[in-house]
């Protein structure tokens, strides 16, 4: 078995060394897998997870861009799946982030180990997360039903979020030059988890595809019409609101719970350190739409705009 290990580890560096690579603006190396660029300790995972991931018919992955509003996805799935069980007071939001309770793949279990134990997943469905596009995500997936569901964003507002996350995990201010950094790998394509429009649209189509398996959610349509979007996310994963529920206030119930404010100010996501040493608290700013107007010049918003135009022209996709 070790040698069957071995080889396998042979296996990926020596496809690793035949891909593209390039260096993205905080002089990382990336490299190209499928059409999206990966750390390469990232891509062993991805490709252990596409090698030894086994699907329960009843999964749930949750996917997104980074910065695209994964936390609060995680938190209202996480909650939707919760409601019949035990009161607020025993909530596992209460418990955990909701990183830990919805895991990574390829940036957690399969980061930690080429075949993790996942008898050890807790959640039952079993709740899982990625930043994969989605033929990526799929390889292993065949044709088992389990259900995924993506949450996109304007991409503005994304690397806004992504220039305030990085400040703060480099324990700097958030500076002008660094922003202008990542405006030029997001318009280049080059950069952790990208290029941002081969992701989103991977999903997208597949949502128009395949729309009993994957759900595509807007970031602004949850902050504009929650109590909608949430109904539909509970219709898709197959645990509608009763009526008696509707009536009862379970819809605003959760999405009190996972409001930014209530999350952000639970113990747990003040004082907690995720599985990557970094606080939980990292995971919470403002959560607003269009906070880019306060951040990106005019020129910076047109080149992204120019680019954003010209890739999702004719997709009938508007982020
Ligand atoms: P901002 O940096 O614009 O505030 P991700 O979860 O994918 O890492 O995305 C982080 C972004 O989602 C951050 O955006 C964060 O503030 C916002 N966010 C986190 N939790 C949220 C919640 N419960 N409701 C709305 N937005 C939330």
């Amino acid at each position: 078995n070790i040698g069957d290990d071995d080889d396998v580890r042979t296996e990926f560096r020596s496809l690793i060394s035949s891909l593209p690579s390039d260096i993205n603006v905080q002089g990382k190396k990336l490299c190209n897998y499928q059409g999206c660029w990966y750390y390469e300790k990232n891509l062993h995972a991805v490709l252990d997870y596409q090698k030894h991931f086994k699907p329960l018919d009843t999964d749930i992955i949750l996917s997104s861009y980074p910065k695209s509003g994964t936390t609060w996805l995680k938190a209202l799935t996480v909650a939707l799946l919760h409601r019949s069980k035990d009161g607020i007071q025993s909530h596992p939001l209460t418990s955990d982030s909701p990183h830990g309770l919805v895991p990574f793949l390829e940036m957690n279990l399969y980061l930690k180990s080429s075949t993790p134990d996942l008898t050890k997943i807790s959640s039952s469905p079993r709740l899982f997360s990625t930043h994969m596009p989605l033929h990526t995500l799929r390889e292993p997936l065949k044709d088992s039903p389990c259900k995924i569901v993506y949450v996109s964003r304007n991409a503005k507002d994304v690397l806004v979020s992504l220039w305030h996350f990085r400040s703060k995990i480099e324990k700097k201010e958030a500076e002008i030059s660094s922003l202008n950094s990542i405006v030029e790998s997001f318009c280049k394509g080059v950069d952790n988890n990208g290029p941002v429009w081969d992701h989103v649209l991977s999903y997208w189509k597949g949502s128009l595809e395949d729309p009993k398996h994957v759900l595509f959610i807007r970031y602004e349509d949850l902050k504009e019409e929650p109590y909608a979007q949430v109904m539909r996310l509970a219709d898709f994963l197959g645990c509608p609101f009763t009526q008696e529920e509707i009536h009862r206030g379970s819809v605003e119930k959760i999405l009190n719970l996972c409001s930014l404010c209530n999350l952000s100010n639970l113990d747990i996501n003040k004082t907690g350190v995720s599985w990557n040493n970094m606080d939980h608290s990292i995971y919470f700013r403002k959560g607003e739409v269009d906070d880019w107007k306060n951040h990106l010049t005019t020129d910076m918003a047109n080149k992204i705009d120019m680019v954003i135009h010209e890739k999702f022209q004719g997709s009938g996709l508007k982020i």
